[in-house]
């Protein structure tokens, strides 16, 4: 038996990268999974998010697990469009019990970074397209009456002041900080709100992880370029990047029974970079 056998688990950003890593998981666990992506390129970055290719490879790869997904092209900013693809996905795979919001971008790279855009839609994606992922799928979770599990995936620049420089302080990385901090306050709030229906909420805060959105030419430049900025700023444990996986682990653990009563935890996968 999986962790979460016969559970349906909603996850954004599940083209690739992390969300991808979480949506084969969930599968491994015994859940089907309702993914949706973007799949197209944002002007905001200066590398290129997911393709319908990207996601037509996590469904190859959670179908493999014997497990059924239906997977949608959806902005997190359109309420409306998240909300026709959860409708129709859930009413062929069943409630959904499992909601892992974790679509996001960095637009803390290139020249874009120094717009005001850079800072509209980090929050637009990050905050309130968290926002509409929980609110998506919450009425449904209440109504079902089985209780649930939210996952929020913030970042260790939700935990941390982590653009020590004014020049990288551009809106867009401005616009990361503040997103991922204000993911920690909806946590808490709908962990409060959402506990006498027995829906746990919880934020997953990684360090530098292996996908496309660091593995980039534009955030190599990055970092050269302010590199006194990450002088004494690394991971505590002797690794550089983890991998989505490790991201996973979490994941299953805090959406199945065995934290049943862990709830409004800010929890860092970040081989200890938060602690220095
Ligand atoms: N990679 C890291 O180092 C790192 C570190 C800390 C936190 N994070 C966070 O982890 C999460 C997953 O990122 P990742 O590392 O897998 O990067 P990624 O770029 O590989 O994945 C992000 C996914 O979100 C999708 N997406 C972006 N905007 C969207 C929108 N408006 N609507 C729907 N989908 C959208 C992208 O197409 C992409 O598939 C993000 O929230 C990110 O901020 C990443």
């Amino acid at each position: 038996m999986g962790l979460l056998e016969g559970k349906v688990a909603f996850i954004t950003g599940a083209a690739r990268g992390q969300g991808r890593a979480h949506a084969v998981r969930l599968a491994k666990e015994g859940a089907d999974v309702i993914a949706v992506d973007i799949c197209r390129n944002e002007a905001t970055l200066a590398y290129a998010l997911a393709t319908s290719s990207d996601m037509a490879e996590t469904v190859e790869l959670v179908e493999q697990c014997g497990r059924r997904i239906i997977a949608s092209q959806v902005d997190v900013r359109d309420e409306a469009a998240l909300r026709d693809a959860f409708d129709g996905a859930s009413s062929r795979l069943g409630p959904v019990s499992v909601v892992v919001a974790n679509a996001g971008i960095l637009a803390i790279l290139g020249a874009q970074a120094s717009r005001n855009r850079a800072w509209q839609e980090s929050l637009n994606i990050m905050l309130t397209g968290v926002h509409n992922t929980i609110e998506t799928a919450v009425p449904s979770m209440i109504r079902s009456g089985q209780g649930g599990a939210i996952v929020i995936t913030s970042s260790t620049a939700g935990l941390k002041g982590l653009f020590a420089s004014r020049a990288a302080a551009t809106p867009g990385a401005l616009g990361y900080v503040a997103a991922k901090h204000g993911v920690v306050g909806l946590m808490r709030a709908y962990a409060s709100s959402l506990a006498p229906y027995g829906i746990r909420v919880n934020t997953i805060h990684p360090t530098g992880v292996n996908t496309p959105m660091v593995v980039n030419s534009a955030h190599d430049d990055f970092i050269a370029a302010h590199s006194d900025m990450w002088a004494g700023m690394r991971n505590a444990l002797p690794v550089g990047l983890i991998e989505p996986t490790d991201l996973s682990d979490a994941v299953a653990f805090l959406c199945s029974d065995e934290a049943r009563f862990v709830t409004g935890v800010t929890l860092p996968v970040d081989a200890g970079f938060s602690i220095r």
